[in-house]
């Protein structure tokens, strides 16, 4: 019985070295370990071992079924190797690459990046805020009485402890202010939001650039000089800018400033761009009275701030008729914009 395990294992380690595919293989599986394979038959002769030998043979046994599976599934994992090294050398690595669809950024996020980068050279750094703001923020410090009608529950959202979505965001000038002392230039993009009714020219949430300069002797000149320079980066270089005198709460004066647009065929025409001002000694006195310094005394200081919404600016540059399709995100609409 020994002799004959041996002979078996030997015969089968050699004529595995022989076995070229995996059906070569399964069929050598079967002749060894099958029902009718020559172990299973060697196996089958275990009864007719004398007792005491049947230990030593079964040991034999299960050594040379363990060698003969052993080496089986090494050529299977040798076999496999090969056969995915061969399906490599079939990828053609010459074929062109699938195109990913590329997105591409917003018209909002692109317009607010060319006005920030504008801005940033002229020395503003960026600020930011809450979206939910005090109502001191939002309209007290900007000196913003309590029958205004932007405080009315028609026009802004509240939350029941009285604080609200901010409806602007030259609610930063004054947190701003309050943690930073003068000199300060900031600007602030930002959400801002009005119960409005949303139609082609209004949406409840919305986005605006704010911004505000703070120094010794700033003046109408700088502001006129930073706003012109500003909208021609947008708008081209020869775009005609006026200052229109206005009323705003928080500057005095106050201006909104147009841009003269030629609208293709049509004859052109000056058209609301932002609002803007010499910020109010009012202003800086809540601050003063909020810091509890005199680091923003009215006597001391001057500044301008501005503030422009970013869909308008949008709608206004790319002739954009009706500003829902900024929110609609129809890829149809987005890839105008590369
Ligand atoms: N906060 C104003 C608005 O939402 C815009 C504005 C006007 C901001 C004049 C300013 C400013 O900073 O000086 O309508």
């Amino acid at each position: 019985m020994l002799k004959e395990l041996e002979a078996i294992h030997a015969d089968a380690l050699s004529a595995i070295t022989e076995i070229a595919d995996t059906e070569g293989l399964e069929a050598f599986r079967i002749s060894y370990l099958g029902r009718k394979g020559r172990l299973t038959l060697a196996a089958a002769g275990m009864k007719d071992i004398a007792k005491e030998d049947k230990p030593a043979a079964g040991k034999a046994l299960n050594e040379v079924r363990d060698a003969i599976s052993a080496a089986i599934s090494e050529k299977g994992n040798l076999l496999q190797s090969e056969a995915d090294a061969r399906e490599a050398d079939n990828v053609d690595i010459t074929l062109p690459g699938r195109p990913m669809p590329r997105g591409s950024r917003h018209p909002i996020s692109q317009i607010l990046d060319q006005a920030v980068a504008t801005l940033r050279r002229m020395g503003f750094a960026l600020a930011s805020g809450p979206e939910i703001e005090t109502e001191w923020h939002c309209f007290d410090a900007l000196n913003t009485p309590p029958d205004h009608p932007a405080r009315n529950e028609s026009d802004t959202f509240y939350f029941e402890d009285g604080r609200l979505l901010r409806t602007h965001t030259s609610t930063v000038q004054i947190r701003t202010m309050e943690t930073t002392p003068p000199p300060v230039r900031v600007i602030a993009p930002g959400a801002a939001f009005r119960r409005d009714e949303i139609d082609a020219t209004h949406l409840s949430n919305f986005n605006q650039l704010e911004g505000l300069y703070v120094d010794e002797e700033v003046s109408l000149a700088d502001l006129k000089g930073t706003l012109e320079y500003l909208l021609r980066s947008i708008f081209g270089e020869k775009t005609p800018v006026r200052f229109r005198p206005h009323f705003f709460p928080f500057t005095e004066p106050s201006f909104e400033i147009d841009i003269m647009l030629e609208a293709q065929g049509k004859k052109s025409k000056w058209i609301e761009i932002a609002g803007c001002g010499m910020v109010d000694p009012d202003v800086f006195n809540a601050v003063s009275k909020s810091r509890a310094d005199s680091a923003y005394c009215p006597e001391k200081v001057s500044g301008f701030a501005f503030g422009l919404g970013l869909e308008r600016l949008a709608m206004i540059l790319w002739g954009i008729a009706d500003i829902r399709l900024l929110i609609e995100n129809d890829v149809r609409f987005l890839r105008q914009f590369p």
